[in-house]
C-alpha cells in the first residue's frame, strides 16, 4: 500500500504542492528517500527513526522509500520530517492514511518527537486555505498559520498528539491568533529633526510618490535619523500588503511571534553586507534584504561603502521590484518593492567644502569617493538632496518641526490621488515613481513655461532622457501633494529641478 501525505516546497514565495508517498514492500532491508531531496531533506530518515523510536515505534524490517512527487523539483528544508512520518505511520497501519489527504504538512522532528518550528507556515496555510485542506504545523507556529483564514489547524506540539488526534483519542484545539497591539511607531518624529526643512520636503515627496532618495552631506547632519523617519510618514500596510510582507518574513523566520508585520519594515543593512544577504540566495535560499524591506524602506548608509557589484545588483530590482535569484537548478524570485534611501557622505573625510576641516586631497578625493557609485545606479534614484548640518549651537534653540502625522496626512492624499489616477487609467501602477515615459506623458501635460523652462534646463544640464522623466516624475508628485489638479506648472518644475542629481558641491 502507497501512503500519500500532502505537503509544500517553497520557490521564492511560489508554494508548490508536494506529495509525500511511502511503501513499505518486501525485499532488501532498506530506507531510501527520493525526488530531489537536498541535505537537509536526506538526513530526515535519521530525524523520523528517533522520533519514531522515542515513542516507542520502531521501523519494520522491510524495503521503506519514500518519494517526493513530482520528483523534479527540488526539495530544500527540514519540514519534509513530519509528513514523512506521518506517511510512515500511515504506511505501518497506525493511523488511517484517508484523513491525512485533507491536511497540507509540515514541520520539523526532533529525536524526542518534538515538533520543532520551520519557516513559511503562512504561505502554506494560505495555500491549504486556496485549496480548501486544513493545516498540520509545529505548535509554535500555529498563530501565525491563523491569519490564513478559517481553515482547520492542527498545531501540536509532538508527533504523539497528532497520532492521537488523527485517532481520535485526543482532540486538539484550534490555536488562536494573538491580539495585537494597535499602530505604533517605534521611529522617531519628524517633529525631532530640527531645521532641514529641505531635507524634510524632500523626504516628504519621496514618501507621496514612493521615489527613491540620495541625502548627501557630513557626518552627525541628521541623514540617518531623517531616513528613519520615513516609515512614520507611509500609508500604513492595508491588509493585503501585510499578509505579503509577512509571507516573506514567514520564508526568512523573522516574523514576529505568530504575529504578522502590520508596520511598514525599514531595513538598514551594514556596508560590509555580502550580495546574497541583500539581494537573497546564498546555500539556502532565503529573502534578502531588499525582499524584508518589501513595501517598505531600504536605508543604505554610507552608499559607496557597499561592494560594487552589491551595488550594481541592485540595479535590476530598482527597476522591477522583484530580486531574481539564479541557483544552480533553478531560478527563483522574491518580491522587493521597496523605496530606497541612500546617505552618502560627500567625501571619505566628510568635510567637503568645509574650508577648516576638509583634507588637503578635496576635491579630488570628493569625485574619487563619488565615482563608487555608477551612473545607471544613481539613475534610479529620482531625488538628490544636501543635507548641510545643523551648528551644534542653533540646535537648542530652534523650535521642534511639524510632526509626523501630520506629514503622513498630506502623504495619504497625494497617495489616494496617484491610485485614483492610475486606476482610472487602467494601468497596474499605485504610485508616480513607477510611471514610465509613456504613462508619464499623458498625466503630467507641462503648462507652457513649465515646458519652457524645461527645455532650457535640459540643454544646459544636459540632461538624459531618463533624467528629463525623472523631473517630470517628481514635479508630478508635487503637484499631487497639493492636490494642484492635471497640468504641471512651471514652481512643480523649478522644485524638481532643485532635486536633480549633483555631482561635488
Ligand atoms: N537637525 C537635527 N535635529 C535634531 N537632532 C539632530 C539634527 N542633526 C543631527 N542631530 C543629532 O545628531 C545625531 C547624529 O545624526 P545622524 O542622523 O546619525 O547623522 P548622520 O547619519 O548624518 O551622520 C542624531 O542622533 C541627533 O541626535
Ligand atoms: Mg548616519
Amino acid at each position: 500500500m502507497v501512503a500519500r501525505i500532502p505537503t509544500v516546497s517553497f520557490q521564492g514565495v511560489d508554494v508548490r504542492p508536494i506529495d509525500v508517498e511511502v511503501q513499505i514492500s518486501g525485499g532488501v532491508v532498506a530506507f531510501n528517500i527520493v525526488g530531489l531531496p537536498d541535505k537537509a531533506v536526506a538526513e530526515s530518515k535519521e530525524r523520523v527513526r528517533g522520533a519514531l523510536h522515542a515513542l516507542g515505534l520502531s521501523l519494520p524490517a522491510k524495503r521503506l522509500t519514500v518519494n517526493l512527487a513530482p520528483a523534479d523539483t527540488p526539495k530544500e528544508g527540514s519540514h519534509y520530517d513530519l509528513p514523512i512520518a506521518l506517511g510512515l505511520l500511515c504506511a505501518m497501519d497506525v493511523i488511517p492514511a484517508a484523513e491525512m489527504a485533507h491536511y497540507v504538512t509540515l514541520g520539523e522532528l526532533s529525536l524526542s518527537a518534538h515538533i520543532r518550528s520551520v519557516n513559511g507556515v503562512l504561505p502554506a496555510a494560505m495555500f491549504a486555505a486556496e485549496h480548501d485542506k486544513g493545516l498540520i504545523c509545529p505548535e509554535a507556529c500555529g498563530a501565525e498559520a491563523c491569519w490564513a483564514g478559517d481553515i482547520d489547524i492542527l498545531a501540536p506540539n509532538d508527533l504523539l498528539q497528532v497520532i492521537n488526534h488523527i485517532k481520535g483519542t485526543q482532540v486538539l484545539s484550534r490555536p488562536s491568533a494573538p491580539e495585537q497591539a494597535a499602530f505604533s511607531s517605534r521611529h522617531p518624529d519628524l517633529a525631532e529633526v530640527k531645521g532641514q526643512e529641505t531635507a524634510k520636503r524632500a523626504l516628504e515627496i519621496t514618501a507621496a510618490g514612493g521615489h527613491n532618495l540620495l541625502m548627501s552631506g557630513p557626518p552627525g547632519s541628521g541623514k540617518s535619523m531623517l531616513a528613519s523617519c520615513l516609515p512614520g510618514i507611509l500609508p500604513p500596510l492595508s491588509a493585503r500588503e501585510a499578509l505579503d510582507v509577512s509571507m516573506i518574513h514567514s520564508l526568512a523566520g523573522t516574523l514576529p511571534e505568530g504575529g504578522l508585520v502590520r508596520e511598514r519594515p525599514y531595513r538598514d543593512p551594514h556596508h560590509s553586507a555580502s550580495l546574497p544577504a541583500l539581494i537573497g540566495g546564498g546555500a539556502k535560499p532565503k529573502p534578502g534584504e531588499i525582499s524584508l524591506a518589501h513595501k517598505g524602506v531600504l536605508f543604505l548608509d554610507e552608499l559607496p561603502e557597499f561592494d560594487r557589484r552589491t551595488l550594481e545588483a541592485l540595479r535590476q530590482p530598482l527597476e522591477t521590484a522583484q530580486a531574481l535569484i539564479a541557483r544552480a537548478n533553478q531560478h527563483v524570485t522574491y518580491p522587493a518593492d521597496f523605496q530606497l534611501i541612500a546617505a552618502m557622505n560627500p567625501c571619505r573625510c566628510g568635510h567637503l567644502g568645509d574650508t577648516d576641516l576638509e583634507c588637503t586631497r578635496a576635491p579630488k578625493c570628493a569625485a574619487d569617493y563619488q565615482a563608487k557609485i555608477s551612473g545607471p545606479m544613481l539613475d534610479r534614484i529620482d531625488l538628490h538632496v544636501d543635507v548641510p548640518p545643523v551648528p551644534v549651537t542653533k540646535l537648542s534653540a530652534l523650535p521642534e518641526g511639524e510632526p509626523s502625522a501630520s506629514v503622513r496626512e498630506r502623504v495619504n492624499a497625494a497617495r489616494h490621488l496617484q491610485k485614483q489616477r492610475y486606476e482610472e487609467m487602467g494601468e497596474d501602477l499605485h504610485v508616480n515613481a513607477q510611471a514610465g515615459g509613456k504613462v508619464l506623458e499623458q498625466i503630467a501635460p507641462l503648462c507652457s513655461e513649465a515646458r519652457d523652462m524645461l527645455d532650457k534646463a535640459t540643454d544646459a544640464l544636459k540632461l538624459s532622457a531618463r533624467g528629463y522623466h525623472r523631473i517630470i516624475r517628481v514635479a508630478r508628485t508635487i503637484a499631487d501633494l497639493e492636490q494642484a489638479g492635471d497640468v504641471i506648472e512651471q514652481k512643480h518644475i523649478a522644485e524638481a529641478l532643485s532635486y536633480r542629481r549633483m555631482r561635488l558641491q
